[in-house]
C-alpha cells in the first residue's frame, strides 16, 4: 500500500483548511473583537459552526483511518524520530477534539447555543475569561499551532532532503 485511502486523503487537505482557518480566524478575528461588537455574534456563529463540523470531520476521519488500509509507518532509521512522528500524528487527533471540546465547553457555559443560535436576543457575557475552559481554549491553539509548524517542517524536510516521496502517501493516485 503506497497511498492512504483517497477519502481520507480528501478530508487530511479539507480538515487542514479549515482548522488552519479557524486558528487564524479564532486568534485574530474572534478574540480581538469586542463582546459587545455587534459583529462579534456573526464572527461567533461562523467560528462556533466551523468548529462543530471540524470535530463531527475529525471523528469521521479516525474511523476511515482505524478501518481502511494504510501505508506502513515512514521509516527515517531513527527508531525515536519514528515514534516521535506516529505520537505526533495521534496528538493531532487529541488536540484537534479537545480543542473542540473546549470551544464547546466554553459555549454551554456561557449559554451561548441560545444567543448564536437561537436568536434569543439575550446579550454576550462581557467576555468568555470567566468561564475556565477558555484558558484551555487558548493554550490548545498553541499547542496545535505548534504541532502543525513541527508538521509542515517534517512533511518538506522529506519532501526536498531525504526525497522520499511522503508527501505522495497523502495525495490522490494508484494506491499500490
Ligand atoms: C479545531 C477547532 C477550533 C479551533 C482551531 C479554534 C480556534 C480558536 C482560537 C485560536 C481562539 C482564540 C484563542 C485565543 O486567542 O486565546 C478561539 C476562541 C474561541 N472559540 Fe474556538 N476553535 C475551535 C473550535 C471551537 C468550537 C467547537 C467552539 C464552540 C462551539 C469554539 C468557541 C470559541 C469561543 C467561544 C472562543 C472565545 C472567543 C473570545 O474570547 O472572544 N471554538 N478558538
Amino acid at each position: 500500500m503506497t497511498r492512504y485511502h483517497p477519502f481520507l486523503v480528501f478530508l487530511h487537505w479539507l480538515l487542514a483548511l479549515m482548522i488552519i482557518g479557524g486558528l487564524i480566524m479564532g486568534g485574530n478575528v474572534l478574540a480581538e473583537t469586542p463582546n459587545d461588537d455587534p459583529f462579534k455574534l456573526v464572527a461567533l456563529r461562523m467560528h462556533m459552526a466551523m468548529g462543530i463540523l471540524i470535530l463531527a470531520l475529525m471523528v469521521i476521519r479516525l474511523v476511515v483511518r482505524l478501518v481502511t488500509t494504510k501505508p506502513p509507518h515512514a521509516d527515517i532509521g531513527n527508531a525515536r524520530v519514528n515514534k516521535l512522528g506516529t505520537a505526533a500524528h495521534w496528538l493531532f487527533y487529541v488536540v484537534v477534539i479537545a480543542m473542540c471540546a473546549s470551544g464547546l465547553a466554553i459555549a454551554n457555559m456561557a449559554g451561548l447555543p441560545a444567543i448564536v443560535f437561537g436568536g434569543s436576543g439575550a446579550p454576550l457575557p462581557s467576555d468568555f475569561s470567566a468561564f475556565p475552559p477558555r484558558m484551555a481554549h487558548g493554550a490548545l491553539a498553541t499547542v496545535l499551532t505548534l504541532l502543525i509548524l513541527g508538521h509542515v517542517g517534517a512533511g518538506l524536510w522529506h519532501q526536498f532532503v531525504t526525497k522520499d516521496g511522503l508527501f505522495g502517501r497523502m495525495w490522490f493516485g494508484k494506491r499500490s
